[in-house]
Parts: C-alpha cells; sequence; structure tokens
C-alpha cells in the first residue's frame, strides 16, 4: 500500500516557467530528508526500499525516437526495468522531457544528457539510502532536481526511475504491480479499454484535424471480451475503408489514418464498422471517445481550423453538440484549447451533463491544476499521463484528486510507447475506470491490452467497467 501522506499542494507549473534554473544546492550525501519521510511512514502499510542500483541506457520509443530504459535494484535482490513514454502533442504545462539537441545525434533528439543523469548525479544520490516507500524516494527525486518543471535533471530520467523503483518495490513485497500501486480509498477493477482505431491530427500525416477516434466496448461483460470487441470492430473498420478505396495504412498510435478530412465521416464508418463486428453502437455496447486535440488546430487569433473551416469557440460547441445528438459518443476529451479556459467553463455547461470532458493538455495530470478545475467546474474528468507530471506518487495523487471529488480519470499511454506496461496496473490500482492505450493492434499498444487481459485472467474476482 503506497501511503501519499499528507494532501501536500503541488505546485502548479507555470506555464512561463523558465526552462533551466541555476542547479539547487544539493544536501550533503547521507540520509534523506527526514520530515517527509516520516510522514509516509505508516506502519505495516509502506515497503521500506533499501537502493542499490540506478542504471539507464539510450532506447527506441515506437516512432524510432530515443527515450530512456531505467532499472533499479535494491538490497533484498529484487531489480525491475521502466520504459518511458514520450509525447508529440504535449501540453505547454507539462514536466520537461530532457533531450540533447545534439544535432549530429538522431537530428537532435537524443535523451544521453537524461541518461547521464541517471548515470551520475541520480544514482549518487539515491544508491546506498534507504526510503520508507516509494513516495520518499519520489520526494527525494523532486528535491534533487529542484525546479518546478523537473528540466534540471529533465522529467523523463525521474519518471523512469520513478516507475522502475515502484516495480522493484512490489517485487520485494512478493504483489504483482497493481497491488503495489494500492493507495487508501482506491478499489481496484479492470478499466474499459479505449481503443484509438482512427487518427488524425499530429498522428498521422492526413487531412483529418481530429486527432483520436477511440472505441469503448463500456457494455462488455469483462476485459477479454471488451478486447475481443475492439479487435473485431477494428478489423471491420478496416474492411469498410479498404472497400471505399481508402488507404489502411496506420496512425502512430496504431489506428488507420484514412484520407477523411471531415470529422463527421470518421465518426460514420466508425458506426458502420460497430454494427458489422455484430455490436450495438453506444453505451450498453461500445460507444465511441473523441479525442480532438484542438491546442494543436487552435489559431494565434483564437479560433479553430477544421477542414479549412474557421471556427469559434460557439461554433465548436456547437459542432460537438451536432456530434453528441447525431452519433454514439460518449467522451470528448481536449474539445477545446488548452488556454480556452472561458470555452472549456461554456463547454462544460453545454454537455457536461451529457458526457464525459477529459482535459489533458490543459490539466497535464497536475494534482493542483485538476483540484482548481473541480472547483472551477472545468470538465469532469481528467487524463492521466506519468510522465507529464514526472514522478509516480505525483500521478497517485493526481487520481487520488479526481477519486475524492467524484471526477472520471483516464490513464493514458504516450503517442511515442515502448513495451512497458506499467499504466495497465496503474488503471487497475486506481480504480478509476478507463484507460487509453491505442489501437489494439501494434506491439507496443497491445502490450498493455494483453497486460489488462493477464490480470483479469489471474484475479476473476476483479469487477470490469467505468464503475460509475
Ligand atoms: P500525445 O497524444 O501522447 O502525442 O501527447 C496523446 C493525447 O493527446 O492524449
Ligand atoms: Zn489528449
Amino acid at each position: 500500500m503506497i501511503d501519499l501522506g499528507d494532501p501536500t499542494p503541488v505546485p502548479v507549473l507555470a506555464r512561463q516557467a523558465p526552462r533551466h534554473r541555476p542547479a539547487p544546492r544539493l544536501r550533503p550525501a547521507g540520509r534523506p530528508r527526514t520530515s517527509r519521510a516520516r510522514s509516509s511512514r505508516k506502519e505495516g502499510s509502506v515497503v521500506p526500499l533499501h537502493i542499490t542500483a540506478v542504471q539507464a541506457m539510450e532506447i527506441l520509443d515506437s516512432r524510432s525516437r530515443p527515450t530512456l530504459s531505467v532499472s533499479v535494484g535494491l538490497a533484498d535482490g529484487n531489480t525491475a526495468r521502466a520504459g518511458v513514454p514520450s509525447g508529440a502533442s504535449t501540453g505547454s504545462g507539462e514536466a520537461l522531457e530532457l533531450r540533447d539537441h545534439d544535432a549530429s545525434r538522431y537530428g537532435g533528439a537524443g535523451v544521453r544528457t537524461a541518461v547521464g543523469h541517471v548515470n551520475g548525479e541520480i544514482a549518487a544520490a539515491l544508491c546506498g539510502r534507504d526510503f520508507a516507500g516509494l513516495s520518499a524516494l519520489d520526494q527525494a527525486l523532486i528535491d534533487l532536481d529542484g525546479t518546478p518543471d523537473k528540466s534540471r535533471l529533465g522529467a523523463n530520467a525521474i519518471v523512469g526511475v520513478s516507475m522502475a523503483a515502484a516495480r522493484a518495490a512490489a517485487g520485494q513485497a512478493g504483489v504483482p504491480l497493481w497491488q503495489g500501486l494500492a493507495t487508501d480509498g482506491a478499489t481496484a477493477r479492470l478499466p474499459v479499454p479505449h481503443f484509438n482505431v482512427l487518427n488524425g491530427g499530429a498522428h498521422a500525416p492526413n487531412p483529418l484535424d481530429f486527432q483520436e477516434f477511440m472505441i469503448a466496448p463500456l457494455g462488455a461483460p469483462g476485459i477479454a471480451e471488451a478486447v475481443r470487441a475492439g479487435s473485431e470492430v477494428y478489423a471491420a473498420l478496416r474492411r469498410r475503408l479498404a472497400e471505399a478505396g481508402h488507404t489502411t495504412g496506420l496512425g502512430d498510435e496504431g489506428g488507420f489514418a484514412p484520407d477523411l478530412a471531415e470529422p463527421e465521416e470518421a465518426l460514420r464508418v466508425i458506426v458502420q464498422a460497430i454494427t458489422d463486428a455484430g455490436y450495438e453502437p453506444g453505451t450498453g455496447g461500445v460507444a465511441i471517445a473523441l479525442d480532438p486535440a484542438a491546442s494543436e488546430f487552435r489559431q494565434p487569433d483564437g479560433t479553430y481550423r477544421v477542414n479549412g473551416q474557421v471556427l469559434t469557440t460557439s461554433d465548436m460547441i456547437t459542432r460537438y453538440r451536432q456530434i453528441v445528438d447525431e452519433f454514439p459518443v460518449w467522451s470528448i476529451e481536449d474539445g477545446l484549447g488548452e488556454d480556452d479556459d472561458t470555452g472549456w467553463a461554456e463547454l462544460t455547461g453545454a454537455l457536461g451533463e451529457r458526457v464525459q470532458l477529459v482535459g489533458d493538455d490543459n490539466f497535464v495530470t497536475n494534482p493542483a491544476i485538476i483540484t482548481r478545475a473541480v472547483q472551477d467546474g472545468i470538465a469532469n474528468a481528467a487524463l492521466i499521463k506519468l510522465n507529464q507530471i514526472g514522478t509516480v506518487t505525483e500521478t497517485l495523487h493526481a487520481l487520488e484528486v479526481c477519486r475524492k471529488a467524484g471526477y472520471g480519470a483516464m490513464v493514458s499511454h504516450r503517442s511515442g510507447e515502448t513495451d512497458d506496461t506499467f499504466i495497465a496496473d496503474l488503471a487497475v490500482a486506481s480504480g478509476c475506470g478507463r484507460i487509453k492505450s491505442g489501437a489494439p493492434a501494434r506491439g507496443e499498444r497491445v502490450a498493455k491490452y494483453n497486460r489488462l487481459m493477464e490480470i483479469g485472467h489471474r484475479h476473476p474476482d476483479l469487477p470490469y467497467g467505468l464503475g460509475r
């Protein structure tokens, strides 16, 4: 059981935060600062960690860009590895992904600097030390970095260490990762997978401005049946697209990337595919979820450009209302730009009772931002991405904020992924009831769904579904 400690307010990442700050003074080597560590200790519930090794290397992600593989070793002999994900349509408030900017390697996208930070400063600071639990270790990483956006050591370096340490800690406790990630008040459940079957926006070279068209088997009786539905609809969609003369090439998240330009055209063919595969379109069977990723097509003058049309915020809201009226869309993520605050409030007022409205680029998995959004009545759910905030503990805090507020939460992959399946266990542990991990195709996407099926197979007692 991970004790999240006191609900310490997490600093809001300043939008305009300087990317590089002077290095903070390092505390002398030795025991960690104990106040936080002590507050995290809870008899019998926190696994003490003695770190013996921390190592990283540069590997490739699913888009052929460098990322980190990090391993953490514990004194009891447990060692675990983590692969770090990487986004393309990122929110401006995300913790900083450190890249080398050395144009002679990988077009500047190398991560040797971040690898060097893990193998050097982070390893030196952690090895040989005891931590009361994962939250104490994550706090030590945050303190060592010393910046609000983890830009000194790199959020990619820090999140890799945090994920590997969480996995090693579960190994030490002799439990599967999802049980190791358990927190007070959360009840484990298998989430509804949201399969991204049609890609556009920053994830595909087609003219489609909306980024993600997902299918969500809300009506499935269990995770195995949900995965089967996702795969069967995906196959039916391939047939429909091929028959209509479209290319069936894939986008970054494994969904098809046909030459469709209007979002409604894409929705129409997806509904046909759901029916072709023998499922009922809608919340009783297979529903649709959208992630337009609207920040990507918001213009400097505040308008939105969809298939060449210039739309105001209220035009966009009208468009979404028509979409929800016509199609079985149950969830819309990033329907408006990350800085369109008044628009988000209007959108929530207009559609918040009818559909799930998910904040991603505007919330960046930051517990303080989500807390404020809950208070301000912005959206009704948050997307949860480990590398947006940069440690497992802060990610668990974000999930806890959502749970306590009765707000939805959807655990998410990134468009650049590895074979790491951490998010499957995270979704199960939190009981949030929703996950998105791309298409039911391509190894790095399928790995997460297969892990969910494995958990479901081993624990048939775990419930499946949204949970409310
Ligand atoms: P990204 O896209 O990983 O490229 O940021 C995912 C999303 O927008 O949800
Ligand atoms: Zn998104």
